[in-house]
């Protein structure tokens, strides 16, 4: 195998005609790591993992692999194998040979070829198509014979724009298993598209979360779901997102000097009044409002809490998912499996102190207010 490559990207932007698909974005992927594109429809992912290929010519800026210059390369120079979004087999060959293929273009005797492609069908669960035409295999199976075609080689990277884009439900939890397994064994450096944050969430080593053309946040899964870094990412990672709750500087329980901020929470943080809270938040003004960001396991059952009414159930054995109806708005919030809510009964909920986040300004940008004790305290 080659040495995975370290890729960078310095001040990479792109531009069609006069539509800017990617800002100038600066992205390093490390040797070795398993990196996630995320973000929704549109917000260029594609772009940029196809800037990286070589596949598309930057407007502007440079991509590096191991330190080497190679944004004037195309993607047959870069020793890359990409996996497109859509693709096609060829239709005149079998499964096996369809894999084959790729090894033999690159000078690989037939034998050997035949070998490494039974090898990876193998590793794919593939091996009983290893024979059939395309035409033969249902849209799931040509996708992951795609996915073969593209892991049997040994390139520096992998790079793949939704690969697992039209497999469904359990199929598609084992190939990410499969993924992250054959990740784990070779070792390559891979560049994973996607617009599942679940997916990305279990994939990646690093997961960079994209919007409308730029990456809001590149970090590891646990401190992007932990440590959000603007209200899109916080209402995106997470299923169901982050409740976001609109705060204003006026009320009774949260006022603002300056940028510091006295707020009515209790000591042990309960939020004692979560109906003025939601209701407040939807009158607040755009300039002097902030958020309050708290995650559906982080609001808890509580006899001090605040009054909610249940809206909905959904009972997903484990735990349930209520969705709670507070001031002019409404929480989610995952409590346990074992107690029974009825739709219109009142509960009372509090919030886990060292689960509320604080996003505030012109982009809903986190703010450094780590625990409520800090934020409780206007300092002077
Ligand atoms: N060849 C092109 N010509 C003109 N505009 C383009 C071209 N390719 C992409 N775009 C535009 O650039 C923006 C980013 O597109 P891109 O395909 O990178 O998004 P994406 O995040 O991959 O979306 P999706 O999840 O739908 O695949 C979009 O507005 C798209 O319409
Ligand atoms: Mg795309």
């Amino acid at each position: 195998m080659n040495a995975p490559a370290r890729i960078h990207m310095q001040s990479v932007a792109k531009k069609f005609a006069d539509r800017i698909a990617v800002y100038p974005l600066d992205l390093s992927v490390a040797k070795g790591e398993f990196l996630v594109l995320l973000g929704p429809s549109g917000c260029g992912k594609t772009t940029t993992l196809r800037m990286m290929a070589g596949l598309e010519a930057p407007s502007q800026g440079a991509v590096h692999f191991n330190g080497k210059d190679v944004t004037r390369l195309r993607a047959g120079e870069r020793d890359i194998a990409f996996v497109f979004q859509m693709f096609s087999l060829y239709p005149h060959l079998n499964v096996r040979d369809n894999v084959a293929f790729t090894l033999r273009a690159q000078g690989m005797p037939p034998r050997e070829a035949g070998r490494q492609a039974s090898d990876i069908l193998l590793r794919l669960g593939l091996e009983s198509l290893a024979n059939f035409h395309p035409e033969h295999l249902a849209g799931g199976d040509q996708q992951r014979v795609g996915l073969a075609r593209a892991l049997v080689r040994r390139p520096q990277a992998f790079l793949m724009d939704e690969p697992l884009g039209t497999l469904d439900g359990d199929l598609r939890g084992e190939m990410r298993e499969t993924l992250r397994a054959n990740h784990n064994q070779a070792g390559a450096t891979t560049v994973f598209v996607t617009h599942d944050q679940e997916e990305a969430m279990s994939l990646a080593d690093r997961i960079a979360v994209m919007r409308d053309g730029r990456v809001v946040q590149c970090d590891h899964p646990r401190n992007l779901y932990d440590n959000p870094a603007d209200l899109f990412t916080a209402g995106f990672v997470g299923s169901p997102g982050m409740n976001l709750i609109r705060a204003s500087r006026t009320g009774e329980w949260a006022a603002m000097e300056g940028l510091d901020l006295v707020l009515r929470v209790g000591e042990d943080a309960e939020a004692d009044d979560i109906a003025q809270l939601a209701g407040a938040a939807a009158a607040a003004s755009p300039e002097a409002g902030f958020w309050l960001g708290v995650r559906p396991e982080n609001v808890l059952l509580s006899e001090s809490g605040a009054p909610c009414v249940v809206d909905q159930t959904l009972v997903l054995g484990t735990h349930n998912l209520l969705s709670l109806r507070a001031g002019g708005g409404f929480l989610k919030a995952w409590l346990p499996a074992g107690v029974r809510f009825r739709e219109g009964e009142t509960v009372r909920v509090s919030f886990l102190t060292s689960g509320c986040r604080w996003f505030g300004g012109p982009g809903g940008l986190a703010l450094p207010w780590r625990t409520l004790e800090a934020a409780c305290r206007p300092t002077r």
